[in-house]
């Protein structure tokens, strides 16, 4: 049991930043890992990068390695990507078709539901189904993969419940992925998490994004029931178009979820505020000014669904200070590039905003090494979130830590 984080913990000054080590500390780095990314929910890929069957996405988080497929009878299952003869990786690349799981070591072959199908001159005794591949929990949620390593999943129903309605009108199953981009960031997770939960800094740093994301704090944080009348008037007018817009925060605030308008004239993220994919949207969205449905969900995944495309960004711890950041930019599947949409058009925000927010997220990793630094307070206008994203790190450890040190008693 590892004392030291409980009582860092325990001295935290809320409505503070963290101290240092737990942006450096490689045991907290474990503790993280172990206690929030290898027990919660974690978004993988979305489901069209799964079209048919056979089609299979892999995914390394911490020790493990993951593979996600889609079987003869269309079910999409994860594995421990690991043989169960002498445990080599199975399948190596990032992505890709087979029909068969095969083992590059010595060959056993696994079904696409898992089971262990041939292994060559294993004696009379052996049994094939004691010897197909470990499952993980796995759930398509209105066409996001997650999936959970913990024995016991945390409930996923109470979360999609309430995620589904706001998703559905983005129709994620007919979505293709146009672009995909991996970047790793030179930063602990949570400074990559804290950067994304303020536009604190977005005035001095992004300014493609602002052309069409307002910097209006309350466009991050409504917790606090200060709702604007223009922020009222929109998620009114967008129920009313039968598309779910409420702020919704559980009370663990492990999610936010909400239907925000864009800059005034703007209508999606793209430089000159137009759609990037006029003439094929992905959804069913007819009210062109029903502005970004964001969604965030702690500790792997925030996303922007705009009425012609999507983004979803997948954040995987590498290191104390490297984490990888995957953001896919989705259309609709029948959309024609350099027919229906531009590369350029439809990335260029996102391209730049992503390599603004590393630069600012290396920068914040660089000053919080220094043994000078002291964990500064937060602006109670304009980083309401970033606290938020911090107090359900911080107790969502503390009450996991504590269970395990029970057990351990
Ligand atoms: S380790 Fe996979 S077949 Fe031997
Ligand atoms: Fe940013």
């Amino acid at each position: 049991m590892n004392q030291n984080i409980q009582d860092l913990l325990g001295r935290r000054q809320p409505g503070h930043a963290l101290e240092r080590s737990f942006y450096s500390d490689p045991q907290i780095f474990q503790d993280d890992l172990e206690n929030i990314y290898y027990k919660d929910w974690l978004f993988v890929t979305p489901v069209c990068e799964l079209p048919e069957v056979g089609s299979y996405v892999t995914y390394k988080v911490g020790d493990y390695q993951i593979v996600v497929v889609r079987g003869a009878d269309n079910e999409i299952r994860a594995f421990h990507n690991t043989c169960r003869h002498r445990g080599s990786i199975i399948c190596k690349a990032a992505k890709g078709n087979a029909a068969k799981l095969v083992c590059p070591y010595h060959s056993w072959t696994y079904n696409l539901d898992g089971s262990l199908a041939w292994a060559r001159d294993m004696g009379p005794d052996f049994k094939p189904e004691d010897h197909g591949l470990k499952s993980v929990h796995c759930r398509n949620l209105e066409g996001l993969i997650y999936i959970c390593l913990a024995d016991d999943a945390p409930d996923f129903d109470a979360f999609s419940d309430v995620v589904r309605p706001y998703l559905a009108p983005h129709d994620l199953e007919n979505a293709k992925v146009a672009v995909e981009s991996r970047i790793i960031e030179n930063g602990n997770w949570k400074l990559v998490w804290e950067n994304n939960r303020e536009c604190y800094h977005c005035a001095a740093n992004h300014p493609s994004l602002i052309r069409s994301f307002p910097e209006d704090p309350r466009v991050s944080y409504l917790g606090n029931g200060n709702i604007p009348d223009y922020i009222a008037e929109h998620f009114e007018a967008c129920e009313a178009a039968g598309l779910p817009a409420y702020y919704k925060v559980p009370e663990d605030g492990h999610y936010r979820l909400s239907r925000m308008p864009l800059v005034e004239g703007t209508k999606s993220f793209t430089m000159d505020g137009e759609f990037a994919v006029p003439t094929k949207r992905l959804g069913n969205i007819q009210k062109e000014d029903s502005g970004v449905f964001n969604k965030f969900h702690y500790p792997s995944t925030w996303a922007y669904f705009l009425p012609d495309h999507c983004m979803t960004f997948r954040v995987t711890p590498i290191s104390p200070t490297e984490t990888e950041l995957v953001t896919s930019w989705l259309v609709h599947k029948d959309a024609v590039e350099g027919k229906d949409y531009d590369v350029d058009h439809l990335t260029e925000v996102w391209v730049a905003t992503n390599e603004e927010d590393r630069r600012v997220v290396e920068d914040n990793q660089i000053g919080v090494n220094s043994p000078a630094y002291v964990p500064g307070p937060y602006s109670p206008e304009h980083e309401v979130s970033v606290r938020g994203f911090v107090d359900w790190y911080a107790e969502t450890m503390e009450k996991r830590l504590h269970v395990q040190s029970i057990a351990a008693e």
